[in-house]
């Protein structure tokens, strides 16, 4: 059994923040979703794992390494362009060989691991095993139907007209079979060949497909709210510790984690909330379900329900909510006169200003 994990394409959807970096390396209570993802792996015994990369292949290889830190082997599959999630699976054609294997979607973020669904496919072994989840908005997947029987009997990528609420989760398990499918099919509307169509062409050809649901939290991490969603349910089970310094003047309040080398002061952190290594808080309110990275600075400040990533700064800010700040991004208050906004944006970039 091998695993082939997909951090390739290009994450638009999360312009502009991974503009120039890897979407599957934004971290969730300050770790990459892509940990999350090789940690799954590794829990369910499978240590042979091939990894699709992309544009950002050199920032997925400096982040991941060998995978020796998960307890897996790593292997690289460079993916020239993201020509669809069938397409990776040619790429890694040889690699696999005639070994069954998982296909995990490095962006999904799916907590209770996968060590059930992996059983039943050994047990089982049908041609391909899918999870299915009930989304209310199913036209952005992978969409499939059930008979009464609970038997598949079809599957759409991201039909305009879903004909049910069933939604692929971006985890699915195949024997060799399916090097078969991904050969016989051709390039979709969107021009990508899309591992709904081989599964379908499986189906097609009378071949088994089983299907489980997932009963745990699953979240396709593709924007930001579903980002701020993921990160509010991994902190929801956080375990605080303190490694870092706090002054009589702060308070931490319910389930905080301090980092190594974190400095606060002045400031009131209420949990659930990570502060990250050697990040300095001071005279800041950090609220609920936040996730502040490494090195950062926040003065003066107030945030709540937000991921900031390494490297941020925020002085005399009041109040950020619900927002993703960028690797380096530096947040300050406006002048107060002249009144109005003086802006320098990156390209793509989304501004919410109230005028
Ligand atoms: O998240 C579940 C959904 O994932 C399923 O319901 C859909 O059926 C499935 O097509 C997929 O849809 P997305 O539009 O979310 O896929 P996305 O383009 O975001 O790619 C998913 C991951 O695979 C992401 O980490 C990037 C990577 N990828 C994608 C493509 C198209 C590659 O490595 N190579 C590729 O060619």
């Amino acid at each position: 059994m091998k695993a082939l994990v997909l951090a390739g394409g290009s994450g638009t959807r999360l312009r502009p923040l991974t503009h120039t970096s890897a979407k599957q390396l934004v971290p969730v209570a300050n770790k990459p979703i892509l940990f999350y993802v090789l940690e799954g792996i590794a829990d369910a015994g499978v240590t042979d794992v091939g990894v699709i990369v992309g544009e950002t292949a050199d920032e997925i290889r400096e982040a991941v390494g060998d995978g020796s830190r998960f307890g897996i082997s790593v292997t690289y599959l460079p993916q020239h362009q993201p020509l669809g999630l069938a397409h990776a699976v040619r790429i890694a054609r040889d690699w696999l060989g005639e070994d069954d294997f998982v296909m995990y979607l490095g962006d999904n973020f799916l907590l209770g691991g996968i060590n059930e669904q992996l059983e039943e496919f050994r047990t089982r072994r049908p041609a391909a095993q899918i999870m299915l989840t009930q989304v209310p908005d199913p036209s952005a997947f992978g969409v499939v139907t059930l008979d009464e029987a609970g038997r598949v009997t079809g599957l759409e990528e991201k039909p305009e007209f879903p004909k049910s609420d069933l939604a692929l989760v971006g985890v699915y398990f195949f024997t060799a079979a399916v090097h078969d499918a991904v050969d016989a099919i051709k390039p979709s509307a969107r021009g990508e060949l899309e591992i709904t169509d081989a599964i379908q062409w499986l189906l097609d050809q009378g071949l088994g497909i089983a299907s489980s649901t997932v009963n745990g939290y699953w979240k396709d991490t593709g924007n930001a709210t579903d980002m701020l969603e993921a990160n509010r349910s991994v902190l929801d089970g956080l375990t605080p510790y303190c490694k870092g310094s706090v002054d009589d003047k702060s308070e931490l309040v319910g389930r905080v984690v301090v980092e190594d080398g974190a400095v606060i002061t002045r400031s009131r952190i209420m949990g659930p909330a990570v502060i990250g290594r050697s990040t300095r808080v001071e005279d800041s309110y950090i609220g609920p379900f936040t996730s502040v990275a490494e090195d950062c600075v926040v003065v003066d400040s107030e945030i709540e329900y937000s991921i900031v990533l390494a490297g941020a700064a925020i002085d005399g800010v009041r109040r950020i909510e619900a927002s993703m700040i960028g690797r380096q991004a530096q947040v300050t208050p406006a002048p107060r006169t002249p009144q109005a906004h003086r802006l320098i944006l990156g390209d793509h970039s989304k501004v919410q200003i109230r005028s």
